[in-house]
């Protein structure tokens, strides 16, 4: 019997892991983004998430594939895996540089998501463990392309960092289908999804604003007026990241939603040919 085709990425879409080096640690001392500290710690609080929410994101995918028969699917699952898990090693360099530069507690920042994580593999079915993948894979995959390309988002921000964020950006659009098409594949169900991206949208700013406040606490900026108007237009009004991505958050729930909806995959030829002209250190390009 013909194996029935269970990827729905495009035909030719080839990815796979890249050797990457940054040289972050200079700058992760200091506010890196530019002169106020919002900006750094947003992005700082999203890494501190990245790596137990990207082995999260591992397993509940890898746990499906002996349910897979389409080679071009597990092709994609063995590239998705490879890509994530380089993703975890860049960002735990980056969390424990920053943790001990400026005195963070690792532990502290992770605490809720790790708590949250023992909760859902005891109380919830593989699949809608997957779900939720598939939510935050959505997530991370509208602000790559919202951070690709309007290219706004990091100015000012120091160069190297800046580069780690575009590189998982890239690689994170170039595998935004796997998740979702094995979810599909194992009988995954609208309501089930729909469910899970209000959960994980959710949970995803409720853990990023808690780190956040960690680190404006640390840095005794808490309760500057100043700081979260500033943080809060940056987020919301100019450039307005956050704002930006509120059409394709609601895309995700249309019945016949598809990540490759959206063919953005000049974003990635874009960023191979900047690599050739100013390549990152340690690049394998
Ligand atoms: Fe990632
Ligand atoms: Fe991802």
């Amino acid at each position: 019997m013909p194996v029935l085709s269970q990827s729905f990425s495009p035909d030719g879409l080839a990815f796979g892991p890249r050797r990457k080096s940054f040289e972050i640690e200079e700058a992760l001392s200091s506010d890196w983004h530019g002169s106020g500290a919002f900006r750094t710690a947003w992005f700082n609080a999203m890494s501190l998430l990245f790596p137990l929410g990207e082995k999260f994101f591992i397993d509940s995918v890898c746990h499906f594939q002996d349910d897979i028969d389409d080679p071009k699917l597990l092709a994609e699952i063995a590239s998705f895996r490879a890509q994530e898990s380089t993703h975890r090693v860049q960002h735990q360099r980056y969390n424990e540089l920053l943790c001990e530069l400026r005195d963070y507690d690792l532990i502290r920042f992770e605490k809720h998501e790790r708590e949250r994580m023992a909760w859902a593999y005891r109380e919830l079915s593989a699949r809608r463990r997957l779900a939720g993948t598939v939510a935050n894979e959505h997530l991370t995959a509208i602000m790559a392309n919202d951070l690709l390309t309007n290219q706004d988002v990091l100015t000012g921000a120091d160069r190297q960092i800046a580069s780690l964020w575009e590189w998982h950006g890239v690689e994170e659009t170039e595998h935004k289908a796997v998740a979702f098409d094995v979810f599909v594949a194992v009988g995954g169900t609208v309501s089930e999804r729909r469910q899970a991206l209000l959960l994980n949208t959710f949970f995803f700013f409720k853990d990023t604003l808690r780190n956040v406040c960690i680190i404006l606490d640390k840095e005794g900026k808490l309760w500057s007026a100043r700081e979260w108007a500033s943080g809060l237009k940056f987020l919301f009004l100019k450039p307005g990241m956050l704002r930006r991505v509120i059409p394709a958050w609601f895309r995700f729930f249309r019945k016949d939603f598809h990540p490759w909806q959206i063919d953005n995959r000049d974003l990635v030829r874009k960023w191979e040919q900047q690599q050739l002209v100013e390549p990152t250190s340690g690049d394998s390009v």
